[in-house]
Protein backbone atom coordinates (compact mmCIF):
# COMPACT_ATOMS: atom_id res chain seq x y z
CA UNK A 1 0.00 0.00 0.00
CA UNK A 2 2.96 2.24 0.69
CA UNK A 3 6.43 2.16 -1.24
CA UNK A 4 9.49 3.43 -0.05
CA UNK A 5 12.43 3.31 -2.11
CA UNK A 6 16.01 5.00 -1.10
CA UNK A 7 13.80 7.95 0.06
CA UNK A 8 16.30 11.17 0.65
CA UNK A 9 15.43 14.46 1.61
CA UNK A 10 18.49 17.44 2.20
CA UNK A 11 17.80 20.42 4.21
CA UNK A 12 21.21 21.89 2.83
CA UNK A 13 24.27 19.82 3.91
CA UNK A 14 22.50 18.06 6.44
CA UNK A 15 20.34 14.39 5.39
CA UNK A 16 17.27 14.05 7.38
CA UNK A 17 16.14 10.96 5.61
CA UNK A 18 18.83 9.28 4.42
CA UNK A 19 18.12 6.31 1.55
CA UNK A 20 14.99 5.04 3.47
CA UNK A 21 12.95 1.96 2.03
CA UNK A 22 10.37 0.03 3.37
CA UNK A 23 6.53 -0.62 2.40
CA UNK A 24 3.75 -1.17 4.32
CA UNK A 25 1.20 -3.80 3.00
CA UNK A 26 -2.67 -2.79 2.90
CA UNK A 27 -4.44 -3.63 6.45
CA UNK A 28 -1.02 -3.43 8.06
CA UNK A 29 -0.59 -1.18 11.41
CA UNK A 30 2.89 0.00 11.84
CA UNK A 31 4.98 1.82 13.59
CA UNK A 32 7.12 4.32 12.72
CA UNK A 33 9.81 4.59 15.75
CA UNK A 34 13.07 6.88 16.36
CA UNK A 35 14.27 10.02 18.24
CA UNK A 36 13.62 13.10 17.69
CA UNK A 37 15.05 14.42 14.90
CA UNK A 38 15.20 10.97 13.20
CA UNK A 39 13.30 11.86 10.22
CA UNK A 40 9.93 10.60 10.73
CA UNK A 41 8.19 13.76 10.12
CA UNK A 42 9.64 14.89 6.95
CA UNK A 43 9.40 11.31 5.60
CA UNK A 44 5.46 11.61 6.16
CA UNK A 45 5.62 14.99 4.51
CA UNK A 46 6.73 13.62 1.74
CA UNK A 47 4.37 10.69 1.73
CA UNK A 48 1.65 12.73 2.22
CA UNK A 49 2.90 15.33 -0.63
CA UNK A 50 3.52 18.01 1.41
CA UNK A 51 7.25 18.12 0.91
CA UNK A 52 9.32 16.90 -2.36
CA UNK A 53 12.11 14.37 -2.02
CA UNK A 54 15.68 15.07 -2.31
CA UNK A 55 15.64 11.54 -4.35
CA UNK A 56 13.77 8.02 -4.25
CA UNK A 57 10.28 7.48 -4.32
CA UNK A 58 7.53 7.14 -2.72
CA UNK A 59 4.00 5.71 -3.80
CA UNK A 60 0.64 4.96 -1.95
CA UNK A 61 -1.62 2.89 -3.52
CA UNK A 62 0.10 2.29 -6.24
CA UNK A 63 0.44 7.06 -7.28
CA UNK A 64 3.59 8.24 -7.54
CA UNK A 65 3.61 10.66 -4.12
CA UNK A 66 5.03 13.16 -6.51
CA UNK A 67 3.80 12.87 -9.97
CA UNK A 68 -0.30 11.92 -8.92
CA UNK A 69 -0.33 13.78 -5.87
CA UNK A 70 -3.99 14.31 -6.26
CA UNK A 71 -4.59 10.84 -6.75
CA UNK A 72 -2.49 9.80 -3.07
CA UNK A 73 -4.05 12.59 -1.49
CA UNK A 74 -7.64 11.27 -1.97
CA UNK A 75 -6.65 8.34 -0.43
CA UNK A 76 -4.73 9.24 2.26
CA UNK A 77 -5.89 10.69 5.60
CA UNK A 78 -2.65 12.26 7.27
CA UNK A 79 -2.82 14.12 10.95
CA UNK A 80 0.18 16.46 11.00
CA UNK A 81 2.75 16.76 13.77
CA UNK A 82 1.10 19.20 16.25
CA UNK A 83 -2.19 18.33 14.49
CA UNK A 84 -2.93 22.37 13.71
CA UNK A 85 -6.63 23.45 14.47
CA UNK A 86 -8.58 26.60 14.15
CA UNK A 87 -9.40 27.08 17.71
CA UNK A 88 -12.38 29.82 16.85
CA UNK A 89 -14.32 27.19 14.88
CA UNK A 90 -16.88 24.69 15.86
CA UNK A 91 -16.27 20.94 15.11
CA UNK A 92 -18.23 20.45 13.08
CA UNK A 93 -17.83 23.99 10.87
CA UNK A 94 -14.31 22.94 10.89
CA UNK A 95 -14.95 19.36 9.24
CA UNK A 96 -17.50 20.78 6.54
CA UNK A 97 -14.51 23.58 5.80
CA UNK A 98 -12.32 21.10 5.67
CA UNK A 99 -14.37 18.66 3.54
CA UNK A 100 -14.74 21.55 1.47
CA UNK A 101 -11.01 21.81 0.49
CA UNK A 102 -11.09 18.14 0.15
CA UNK A 103 -13.53 19.29 -2.67
CA UNK A 104 -16.55 17.09 -1.23
CA UNK A 105 -19.70 17.99 -2.13
CA UNK A 106 -22.60 18.97 0.67
CA UNK A 107 -24.37 15.30 0.90
CA UNK A 108 -20.61 13.66 0.77
CA UNK A 109 -19.93 16.25 3.80
CA UNK A 110 -22.72 15.50 5.54
CA UNK A 111 -22.65 12.10 5.30
CA UNK A 112 -18.55 11.92 6.40
CA UNK A 113 -19.08 14.21 9.40
CA UNK A 114 -21.36 11.94 10.68
CA UNK A 115 -19.83 8.86 10.15
CA UNK A 116 -16.51 10.53 11.71
CA UNK A 117 -18.29 12.09 14.19
CA UNK A 118 -18.97 8.45 15.66
CA UNK A 119 -15.74 6.42 14.70
CA UNK A 120 -14.13 9.19 16.44
CA UNK A 121 -16.08 9.53 19.42
CA UNK A 122 -16.72 13.23 18.86
CA UNK A 123 -20.48 12.77 20.43
CA UNK A 124 -21.63 15.98 22.17
CA UNK A 125 -18.68 17.99 20.93
CA UNK A 126 -19.21 18.75 17.19
CA UNK A 127 -21.00 21.85 18.14
CA UNK A 128 -18.74 23.20 20.89
CA UNK A 129 -15.77 25.82 19.59
CA UNK A 130 -12.51 23.92 19.34
CA UNK A 131 -10.42 26.39 21.55
CA UNK A 132 -13.21 24.77 24.43
CA UNK A 133 -11.41 21.33 23.92
CA UNK A 134 -9.12 19.21 25.49
CA UNK A 135 -6.16 18.19 23.56
CA UNK A 136 -7.51 15.01 24.08
CA UNK A 137 -10.42 15.76 22.23
CA UNK A 138 -8.71 18.34 19.32
CA UNK A 139 -6.75 15.11 18.70
CA UNK A 140 -9.81 13.32 18.01
CA UNK A 141 -11.07 15.45 16.13
CA UNK A 142 -8.05 15.84 13.99
CA UNK A 143 -8.34 12.22 13.68
CA UNK A 144 -11.93 12.34 12.23
CA UNK A 145 -10.44 15.51 9.67
CA UNK A 146 -7.82 12.76 8.36
CA UNK A 147 -10.44 10.05 8.13
CA UNK A 148 -13.00 12.18 6.64
CA UNK A 149 -12.84 10.96 2.65
CA UNK A 150 -12.57 7.75 4.17
CA UNK A 151 -9.16 6.85 2.61
CA UNK A 152 -7.65 4.19 2.68
CA UNK A 153 -4.21 5.05 4.32
CA UNK A 154 -3.87 7.30 7.34
CA UNK A 155 -0.83 8.71 8.31
CA UNK A 156 -0.76 9.77 11.91
CA UNK A 157 2.62 12.11 12.90
CA UNK A 158 2.88 11.63 17.32
CA UNK A 159 -1.03 10.93 17.68
CA UNK A 160 -0.86 10.65 21.18
CA UNK A 161 1.91 13.20 21.91
CA UNK A 162 1.21 16.01 24.59
CA UNK A 163 -1.72 13.89 25.66
CA UNK A 164 -2.23 12.93 29.72
CA UNK A 165 -2.48 9.10 30.25
CA UNK A 166 -6.09 8.51 29.97
CA UNK A 167 -6.26 10.61 26.66
CA UNK A 168 -3.45 8.60 25.82
CA UNK A 169 -5.01 5.06 26.19
CA UNK A 170 -8.58 6.66 24.39
CA UNK A 171 -6.51 7.47 21.28
CA UNK A 172 -4.32 4.18 21.09
CA UNK A 173 -7.68 2.46 21.42
CA UNK A 174 -8.96 4.53 18.77
CA UNK A 175 -6.19 3.71 16.26
CA UNK A 176 -6.49 0.34 17.10
CA UNK A 177 -10.17 0.17 16.45
CA UNK A 178 -8.97 2.30 13.03
CA UNK A 179 -6.74 -0.06 12.00
CA UNK A 180 -9.25 -2.69 11.61
CA UNK A 181 -10.56 -0.72 7.87
CA UNK A 182 -7.49 1.13 7.19
CA UNK A 183 -3.80 1.00 6.43
CA UNK A 184 -1.59 2.76 9.32
CA UNK A 185 1.54 4.06 9.30
CA UNK A 186 2.06 6.40 12.60
CA UNK A 187 5.46 7.44 14.29
CA UNK A 188 6.20 7.85 17.88
CA UNK A 189 9.27 8.38 20.10
CA UNK A 190 8.18 6.23 22.72
CA UNK A 191 8.55 2.44 22.50
CA UNK A 192 5.31 1.45 24.61
CA UNK A 193 3.65 3.74 22.03
CA UNK A 194 4.49 1.45 19.06
CA UNK A 195 4.24 -1.89 20.93
CA UNK A 196 0.76 -0.94 22.00
CA UNK A 197 -0.71 -0.47 19.12
CA UNK A 198 1.27 -1.24 16.05
CA UNK A 199 2.16 -5.03 14.54
CA UNK A 200 5.32 -4.20 13.16
CA UNK A 201 8.46 -1.45 13.51
CA UNK A 202 10.40 0.31 11.32
CA UNK A 203 13.41 1.79 14.05
CA UNK A 204 14.62 5.04 12.13
CA UNK A 205 17.46 7.58 13.59
CA UNK A 206 19.72 10.02 12.11
CA UNK A 207 17.51 9.78 8.89
CA UNK A 208 18.75 6.44 7.97
CA UNK A 209 16.24 2.40 9.34
CA UNK A 210 17.90 1.19 11.86
CA UNK A 211 15.87 -2.50 12.34
CA UNK A 212 12.40 -3.25 10.99
CA UNK A 213 9.77 -6.28 11.91
CA UNK A 214 6.97 -7.49 14.42
CA UNK A 215 8.10 -6.01 17.60
CA UNK A 216 8.89 -9.66 19.10
CA UNK A 217 11.39 -10.07 15.87
CA UNK A 218 12.98 -7.18 16.44
CA UNK A 219 13.12 -7.96 20.33
CA UNK A 220 14.21 -11.67 19.47
CA UNK A 221 16.98 -10.31 16.64
CA UNK A 222 18.40 -8.29 19.54
CA UNK A 223 17.94 -10.95 22.19
CA UNK A 224 20.20 -12.91 19.94
CA UNK A 225 23.38 -10.62 20.06
CA UNK A 226 22.69 -10.29 24.06
CA UNK A 227 22.47 -12.89 26.56
CA UNK A 228 21.60 -14.72 29.44
CA UNK A 229 22.52 -13.76 33.43
CA UNK A 230 23.46 -16.70 35.83
CA UNK A 231 24.62 -17.16 39.23
CA UNK A 232 25.84 -20.70 40.12
CA UNK A 233 27.73 -21.81 43.36
CA UNK A 234 30.56 -24.20 42.17
CA UNK A 235 34.18 -24.34 41.70
CA UNK A 236 34.74 -21.46 38.85
CA UNK A 237 36.68 -23.14 36.40
CA UNK A 238 34.72 -26.24 36.66
CA UNK A 239 31.74 -24.00 35.84
CA UNK A 240 32.58 -21.99 33.52
CA UNK A 241 34.03 -25.16 31.64
CA UNK A 242 31.29 -26.91 31.69
CA UNK A 243 28.96 -24.10 30.32
CA UNK A 244 31.21 -23.31 27.14
CA UNK A 245 30.71 -27.42 26.38
CA UNK A 246 27.04 -26.80 26.69
CA UNK A 247 25.61 -26.64 23.08
CA UNK A 248 24.79 -23.30 21.30
CA UNK A 249 26.95 -21.36 23.47
CA UNK A 250 28.65 -19.03 22.13
CA UNK A 251 30.85 -17.19 25.16
CA UNK A 252 31.17 -17.23 28.69
CA UNK A 253 32.13 -13.98 30.97
CA UNK A 254 32.39 -14.73 34.46
CA UNK A 255 32.63 -12.61 37.67
CA UNK A 256 32.34 -13.52 40.92
CA UNK A 257 33.13 -14.40 44.66
CA UNK A 258 32.75 -15.95 47.84
CA UNK A 259 31.81 -19.00 45.70
CA UNK A 260 29.26 -17.50 43.93
CA UNK A 261 29.80 -17.12 39.80
CA UNK A 262 28.02 -14.44 37.78
CA UNK A 263 27.85 -15.55 34.33
CA UNK A 264 26.99 -13.77 31.59
CA UNK A 265 26.45 -16.31 28.84
CA UNK A 266 26.18 -15.50 24.81
CA UNK A 267 24.67 -18.02 22.85
CA UNK A 268 24.23 -18.58 18.93
CA UNK A 269 21.32 -17.00 17.27
CA UNK A 270 19.72 -16.08 20.44
CA UNK A 271 19.49 -19.58 21.13
CA UNK A 272 17.55 -20.24 24.42
CA UNK A 273 20.07 -22.24 26.84
CA UNK A 274 17.92 -21.82 30.33
CA UNK A 275 16.81 -25.60 30.43
CA UNK A 276 20.47 -27.15 29.62
CA UNK A 277 22.34 -24.58 32.08
CA UNK A 278 19.84 -25.55 35.00
CA UNK A 279 19.87 -29.07 33.96
CA UNK A 280 23.80 -28.92 34.45
CA UNK A 281 23.81 -27.49 37.89
CA UNK A 282 21.27 -29.64 38.94
CA UNK A 283 23.59 -32.60 37.48
CA UNK A 284 26.57 -31.52 39.19
CA UNK A 285 25.10 -30.03 42.15
CA UNK A 286 25.62 -26.90 42.26
CA UNK A 287 23.42 -24.55 43.44
CA UNK A 288 21.71 -22.63 41.49
CA UNK A 289 20.06 -19.05 42.28
CA UNK A 290 19.71 -16.76 39.23
CA UNK A 291 18.26 -17.52 35.87
CA UNK A 292 17.55 -15.13 33.32
CA UNK A 293 17.45 -13.63 29.81
CA UNK A 294 18.74 -10.24 29.74
CA UNK A 295 15.06 -8.51 29.32
CA UNK A 296 14.69 -4.97 28.03
CA UNK A 297 16.87 -5.10 25.26
CA UNK A 298 15.29 -3.71 22.55
CA UNK A 299 14.18 -0.76 25.44
CA UNK A 300 18.15 -0.80 25.46
CA UNK A 301 19.05 -0.76 21.54
CA UNK A 302 16.80 1.86 21.83
CA UNK A 303 18.28 3.64 24.32
CA UNK A 304 21.56 2.45 22.32
CA UNK A 305 20.61 4.44 18.85
CA UNK A 306 18.71 7.49 20.55
CA UNK A 307 22.25 8.16 22.03
CA UNK A 308 24.43 7.34 18.95
CA UNK A 309 22.21 9.59 16.86
CA UNK A 310 22.53 12.51 19.47
CA UNK A 311 26.07 11.98 19.29
CA UNK A 312 26.72 12.34 15.39
CA UNK A 313 24.39 14.88 15.57
CA UNK A 314 26.99 16.86 18.36
CA UNK A 315 29.81 15.86 16.31
CA UNK A 316 28.12 17.59 12.93
CA UNK A 317 27.18 20.29 14.47
N1 LIG B 1 12.13 22.51 7.13
C1 LIG B 1 13.31 22.10 7.63
N2 LIG B 1 14.43 22.79 7.40
C2 LIG B 1 15.62 22.39 7.87
N3 LIG B 1 15.81 21.29 8.61
C3 LIG B 1 14.73 20.55 8.89
C4 LIG B 1 13.42 20.91 8.42
N4 LIG B 1 12.54 19.97 8.83
C5 LIG B 1 13.25 19.08 9.54
N5 LIG B 1 14.56 19.41 9.58
C6 LIG B 1 15.63 18.62 10.22
O1 LIG B 1 15.57 17.31 9.73
C7 LIG B 1 15.78 16.37 10.76
C8 LIG B 1 14.61 15.42 10.87
O2 LIG B 1 13.51 16.14 11.35
P1 LIG B 1 12.08 15.49 11.53
O3 LIG B 1 11.70 14.78 10.29
O4 LIG B 1 11.16 16.54 12.00
O5 LIG B 1 12.36 14.42 12.68
P2 LIG B 1 11.34 13.65 13.65
O6 LIG B 1 9.96 13.88 13.15
O7 LIG B 1 11.77 12.24 13.59
O8 LIG B 1 11.55 14.24 15.00
C9 LIG B 1 16.07 17.16 12.01
O9 LIG B 1 17.46 17.28 12.17
C10 LIG B 1 15.43 18.51 11.71
O10 LIG B 1 16.11 19.54 12.40
MG1 LIG C 1 8.39 14.69 14.13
Amino acid sequence: MIAVRNLTKAFGAHLAVDNVSFTVQEGEIVGFLGPNGAGKSTTMRILTGFMPATGGTASVAGFDVFSQSIEVRRRIGYLPEGNPLYPEMRVREYLNFRGKLRGMGRPERAKGIESVAKRCWLGEFIDRPIGQLSKGMKQRVGLADALLHDPDVLILDEPTIGLDPTQIRETRRLISDLAKRHTILLSSHILPEVEAVCQRTIIIAGGKIRASGSISEVRDRIKGSSGLIAEIRGPQDQVTAAIRQLGGVQKVDVSGADGWNRLRITSHEGKDVREEVAALAAKSGWALRELRLEVGSLEEFFVQITAQAAATKTAAA
